[in-house]
């Protein structure tokens, strides 16, 4: 147990010296006299609203009843706002700005006096940017999440956001509905506050935090605009002040076991392959190796269970009412490691005796799951010596051991010009290949990997094609897509050395991805190959393009993910 003065914030507001008489005299101007602060824990609520980001609109409001709970346990709440990262809303991709989150969460927590961190956000990239950050700053950190949704709904439909857009969109394209219906279903698609609640990013993030131990249990379903979520954020601003006595840091709760049952749970839950790259991000902070590998050998023994769209049929609220989190892990306990501690002090095993799944269509058992298999496979092979993802439990089973020509485009400009071009002769056995897409050369690996196919073969009733390419791909798509090929062919990968009509094999029982094109024509390729010139010249964009790792890394700034020493700042 901590005393007072071991507090950090002591160093600031302790003492006789000149600086504690000044920080005090400031605390003063804030409005507060001393018995309300100070000797109490300093809690930064670290809190992502703004009036762009529609999944965060509740949180100004919500940090109210984080700081009720941290008045009401003996702490100090401090609001910080920090950068919003809105998914549907910032370009070219919020994935160029999640290490700017995770920066500015780290050195906010450690060039003020703060003792423990409250952290509030959901839209995708946002859980892990401040997860990252709150790892690298090691204070006690507990995560709100924004939670999601409600239900969209039009006429007698329940609508999910992402995955409704599309199909209703194609069925305005193709004349099946009018301006009247899409009118009505703007208005229908996402009507609340909260994140998509689909089993999307933002789900899969929220979920990974929870099962990470970084939660209070059930808080990642918790639809963002009930009362328990009221209840969830009030709760959590209390507990993180006896974290903050306790001394139970994040870096006391995340260790490898906790990552490893992040990846047990995104593969039971058939989460977003965006996962893979934000783990690998957050583990390198924690100085914890975890690789494409890891996700692999885990997809191997993991079945699918959560029946939630765009693979399956439910919503997060359904998720929610089912038992959540809790619910489903409750069904894994022999594939994860219970006796680890979370933000609770107790061990993960302890809440999971207590949980219970109410409607098992949601909620599969294991012996009637989604898919008796995790749904992501790791490729290897000399088009992606450093690793390609596929979710291949979301693609046409015919096309997972399948050898075609390649189509290749330069970027996603090329491929939506050229995609109906009769002259490239695209037919169903033919891979497309898009590069450009991933880190550097996206930049930011957009959502692009689900590259649309052609008019002429849609007609015709084909759904899916081997499409191969350096994006990312939304947790709401789905298809014979491999993604995050590293190295990207920005950096001169295999891939930037494809031409249309080379042979690519994809094989995912034995995990391989091969460019049959023999070493000596690749060689002299890549001789004729050039280095594209600098997109950014300055700004942030520059620092990210010098300074950003490919997607088996994780897509960290190599300067954040390094060993090295990060000074405490002098106090006084
Ligand atoms: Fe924010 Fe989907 S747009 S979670
Ligand atoms: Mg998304």
């Amino acid at each position: 147990m901590k005393a007072p003065e071991d507090l950090r914030s002591h160093r600031w507001f302790g003492g006789d010296e000149l600086r504690g008489f000044s920080h005090r005299a400031r605390s003063r101007q804030l409005g507060y006299n001393p018995e309300e602060h100070l000797g109490k824990p300093v809690i930064a609520i670290l809190n992502t609203w703004s009036d762009i980001n529609p999944c965060h609109m509740h949180l100004r409001e919500r940090a109210e009843q984080v700081k009720r709970g941290v008045w009401q346990a003996g702490g100090f709440p401090l609001e910080f706002p920090v950068a919003t990262l809105s998914e549907t809303f910032q370009k070219p991709t919020p994935m160029l700005y999640r290490n700017l989150l995770s920066m500015e969460t780290e050195e906010i927590l450690r060039s003020y006096p703060i003792d423990g961190t409250v952290l509030m956000g959901g839209c995708d990239k946002t859980t892990p940017a401040l997860l990252m950050g709150a790892v690298s700053a090691g204070l006690p950190a507990i995560f709100v999440p924004a939670g999601p949704m409600l239900r969209g709904h039009w006429r007698n439909e329940v609508l999910g956001s992402g995955t409704d857009m599309w199909k209703y969109w194609d069925d305005k394209r193709a004349g099946l509905i009018g301006d009247a219906e899409l009118s009505e279903l703007e208005r229908g698609l996402a009507r609340s506050p909260g994140t998509c609640m689909t089993m999307g990013t933002a789900s899969t993030m929220m979920s990974v935090a929870e099962v990470l131990g970084l939660t209070l249990p059930g808080a990642a379903s918790i639809p963002a605009v009930d009362s328990a979520h009221h209840r969830m954020a009030a709760a959590s601003g209390a507990r993180v002040v006896d974290m903050v006595w306790e001394d139970l840091t994040i870096t006391k709760i995340l260790d490898k076991r906790a990552y490893a049952d992040a990846i047990t749970t995104v593969l039971a839950l058939g989460g977003s392959t965006n996962a893979v790259i934000h783990l690998i991000a957050m583990a390198g902070r924690g100085r914890i190796p975890l690789s494409v590998d890891d996700f692999d050998a885990i997809a191997r023994r993991v079945p699918v269970l959560a029946d939630i769209r765009p693979g399956g049929v439910w919503l997060m609220e359904d998720f929610h009412y089912a038992g959540g989190l809790p619910g489903l892990l409750s069904r894994l306990t022999d594939l994860l490691h219970t006796d680890r501690v979370t933000v609770t002090g107790r061990p993960l095993g302890e809440t999971l005796e207590t949980a219970r799944v109410h409607n098992d269509d949601v909620i599969r058992t294991r012996d009637n799951p989604v898919a008796a298999e995790g749904g992501v496979a790791v490729l290897r092979g000399n088009l992606a010596p450093s690793g390609a993802v596929i979710k291949h439990i979301a693609a046409d089973p015919r096309l997972l051991v399948h050898t075609g020509p390649a189509v290749v485009f330069d970027d996603y400009r090329d491929l939506k010009k050229r995609i109906n071009d009769p002259a490239l002769g695209i037919t169903e056995d033919s891979v497309l290949v898009l590069r450009g897409s991933g880190p550097l050369g996206g930049p930011g690996m957009p959502e692009y990997g689900m590259l649309p196919l052609p008019d002429h073969l849609l007609t015709k009733g084909v759904r899916d094609m081997v499409r191969v390419s350096d994006a990312r791909m939304s947790g709401t798509s789905y298809g014979a897509c491999v993604l995050h090929v590293a190295p990207e062919s920005h950096v001169g990968g295999p891939l930037a050395l494809v031409r249309d009509g080379d042979p690519i094999t994809l094989d995912v029982p034995s995990r391989r991805l091969t460019l049959d094109v023999d070493d000596a024509e690749l060689q002299h390729r890549r001789e004729q190959w050039t280095t594209p010139p600098p997109r950014y010249e300055r700004g942030y964009g520059a620092l990210y393009s010098e300074h950003i790792t490919q997607a088996d890394e994780g897509c960290d700034f190599d300067f954040l993910a390094r060993v090295g020493e990060n000074p405490e700042p002098d106090a006084q």
